[in-house]
């Protein structure tokens, strides 16, 4: 512990009375699952993130910016180095015209509340992310979606702190956005700091009357015990749950993690289970799935953090 707090001096300058020690990651993931992590820092602008992000390419910590901790696995053994959390929430709305607005908001504003924000106010294009427990710079990174809509569909443009150290904008063209992907989840170099949308004017009825059909949705078929949401990418023309459920796997458990018995491509946490048990049911998953229909299911989430 001494030597985690000497090493501190060296990088941390003006954060040093904000880093949390061994912060264990459970407290941050919504599956509460997730070691220790040996510096915690959670950061409130885009102009600290660019400094902490720096001072640890300088120091050559290696680090990775949490945003609601939703569509990760976090290693038993947690993550050797910084975990950034992005608590950068301000938005602003400009009304271009009377049909269109541009929103520019923050990689940590949380998709729920902005998308709920919105409708009330009578835009759309975000109604879908209501029920999508992430920040803007965590979809954005995975292209998160529901409802046969995706976060690339209003984005127009994303701010990055790049490899080199330097700000800029990139159009959504050069974002290489595809199914649950984006250049950023392999350019792992590039900060999003944030993002700016392009939202319809509509009636605020018609706008809350489908978020709240997208809500009901997902209280029908989707379980409330802590998970990552979906495991794996649904295969093309196929849908994961229905397979996971048609090789009868509802319900199969590793210690006390669970293929959820509402939605066979939620694992469910049944208390206190450990990534090392997520990760044998993901391989036993995969396996049956794989004898059964021949398809090879591939992981929506993200596994951080050391070796199990
Ligand atoms: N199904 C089953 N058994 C199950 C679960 C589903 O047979 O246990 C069947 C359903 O009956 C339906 C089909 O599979 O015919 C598709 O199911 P659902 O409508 O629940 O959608 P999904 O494809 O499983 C996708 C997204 C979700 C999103 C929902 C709603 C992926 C991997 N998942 O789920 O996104 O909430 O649509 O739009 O694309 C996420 O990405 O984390 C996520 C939750």
């Amino acid at each position: 512990m001494s030597g985690l707090l000497d090493a501190t001096n060296h990088w941390a300058g003006p954060f040093r009375s904000r880093v949390c020690l061994n912060e264990p990651l459970a407290r941050h993931t919504t599956f509460r699952i997730g070691g220790p992590a040996d510096f915690f820092v959670q950061v409130q602008t885009p102009d600290e993130l660019i400094e902490l992000v720096q001072r640890a390419r300088h120091a050559q910590i290696p680090f990775f910016i949490l945003g609601n901790g939703s569509n990760i696995l976090v290693s038993d053994r947690g993550f050797r180095g910084l975990v950034i959390k992005n608590h950068c929430t301000q938005f602003s709305l400009e009304e271009m015209d009377a049909t269109r607005a541009r929103l520019h908001a923050q990689s940590g504003v949380m998709l729920p509340s902005l998308a709920n924000r919105l409708a009330r106010q009578g835009w759309t294009g975000l109604e879908w992310a209501i029920g999508v427990p992430g920040t803007v710079g965590g979809a954005i990174v995975g292209n998160a979606g529901a409802h046969g809509a995706c976060i690339a569909d209003t984005l127009i443009q994303v701010t990055i702190l790049d490899a080199q150290g330097v700000v800029r904008g990139l159009p959504k063209a050069d974002a290489a956005f595809a199914y649950r992907t984006s250049r950023f989840k392999r350019a792992r170099g590039e900060i999003i700091l944030h993002a700016d949308f392009e939202l319809r004017r509509d009636d605020p009825h018609a706008c809350i009357a489908r978020m709240q059909q997208y809500t009901e949705h997902r209280r029908r078929t989707q379980p409330i015990e802590p998970s990552v949401g979906s495991m794996f990418k649904n295969p093309p023309g196929d849908s994961a749950g229905r397979l996971i459920d048609a090789a009868g796997l509802k319900g199969t458990r590793v210690g006390s993690v669970e293929v959820s018995p509402v939605h066979a491509n939620f694992f469910v946490n049944r208390g206190g289970a450990t990534a090392g048990e997520v990760l044998q049911l993901i391989d036993l998953v995969r396996a049956r799935v794989r004898e059964r229909f021949g398809v090879e299911l591939e992981l929506e989430i993200e596994v951080i953090g050391d070796a199990i």
